[in-house]
């Protein structure tokens, strides 16, 4: 029997030290593009995508996220008071249903693999997504569900991949090619944050998956990889070298923006933005001016 992907994993413990000093109290995740939280972005892209639970691997110092998703009511009150519908309809859209979100704590900053191995239990024996929020993709067709339906072909694990420059794949978790078909690629191995020089390719891994439970039990084996820390590509690559699964690199449709650091923040904030029919024009006249300022200066 072919299977459903219906669980997705958020993992959301990380510190977010590169936004210090916001994420001294604020979740990284709760950070804004435009007027909506990055973390509000993936469930969109992860309910689009058919799912019907959601795992949040949270740590310490989270509890916005947490109150982020329950019903206002106070709030909702008040709208509807005023008359206020088309925000009441919007705040609505981000309560989470009881029963449908679970937060899982990771108490020890361990690693990617240690977050998503932190959800085990939630996900038994059944292929499950991985988001994670920092990669925000904007694109027509949502990520997720373009990896869902090739999924549904290959019911084995698939990874996003996107082309990076020779000088940044050291950055990311990268595919070693065993034949490129076009949008999908077979994997012979996957090496996570390669030294320079010693990529196996350019082809890199983009923050969302499809796996099967074989990677959780890989996991066990709470294997230390690069920086010392539990990598999730680790124990996909045993997934396929152990156990024989097969691994796809997905080249998705969209623009992928780096929301883990200041430069992919600002730039997803402006794509969002100029994406808005209320905001595209102002902020066009503004950006112009600003531009033409810049070079005049020079
Ligand atoms: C994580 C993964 C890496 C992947 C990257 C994508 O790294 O470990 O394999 O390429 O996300 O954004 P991080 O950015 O958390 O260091």
């Amino acid at each position: 029997m072919r299977s459903k992907v219906t669980k997705a994993i958020f993992p959301v413990a990380g510190l977010g030290t590169r936004f210090l000093p916001a994420t001294k109290s604020v979740p990284k995740e709760i950070m804004t593009l435009v007027d909506r939280p990055l973390v509000q972005y993936a469930i969109d892209e992860a309910r689009a995508a058919g799912i019907k639970e959601f795992i949040f691997v949270t740590s310490r110092g989270k509890g916005a996220l947490e109150d982020y998703f329950d019903n206002a009511p106070q709030l909702e009150q008040e709208l509807r008071r005023k008359g206020k519908d088309e925000l009441l309809d919007i705040l609505r859209n981000t309560n989470m249903d009881s029963g449908e979100v679970a937060y899982m704590r990771q108490h020890k900053p361990l690693g990617l693999g240690h977050a998503v191995w932190c959800a085990r239990r939630l996900i038994a024996n059944e292929p499950f997504a991985v988001i994670l929020p920092d990669d925000v993709i904007a694109a027509d067709k949502p990520c997720l569900a373009q990896m869902v339906e090739a999924f549904e072909e290959t019911q084995s694990n698939i990874v996003a991949a996107m082309e990076v420059p020779e000088d940044k794949a050291s950055a990311y978790g990268v595919l070693d090619i065993k034949e490129d078909m076009g949008q999908i690629v077979s994997t012979k191995g996957m090496v996570e944050k390669p030294a320079r020089g010693e990529a196996p390719s350019n082809l890199a891994v983009i923050g969302r998956y499809i796996l099967t439970p074989t990677v959780l039990q890989k996991l066990n084996k709470k294997k230390a990889g690069a920086g010392g820390e539990i990598q999730l590509t680790d124990a996909i690559a045993d997934a396929r070298e152990e156990a024989g699964e097969e691994v796809y690199g997905f080249r998705f449709s969209g623009q992928r923006f780096d929301c883990g650091s200041k430069a992919g923040f600002l730039q997803a904030t402006v794509a969002f933005a100029l994406a808005r029919d209320e905001l595209r024009e102002d902020l066009m006249n503004f950006l112009n001016d600003t531009v033409y300022a810049q070079k005049a200066a020079q």
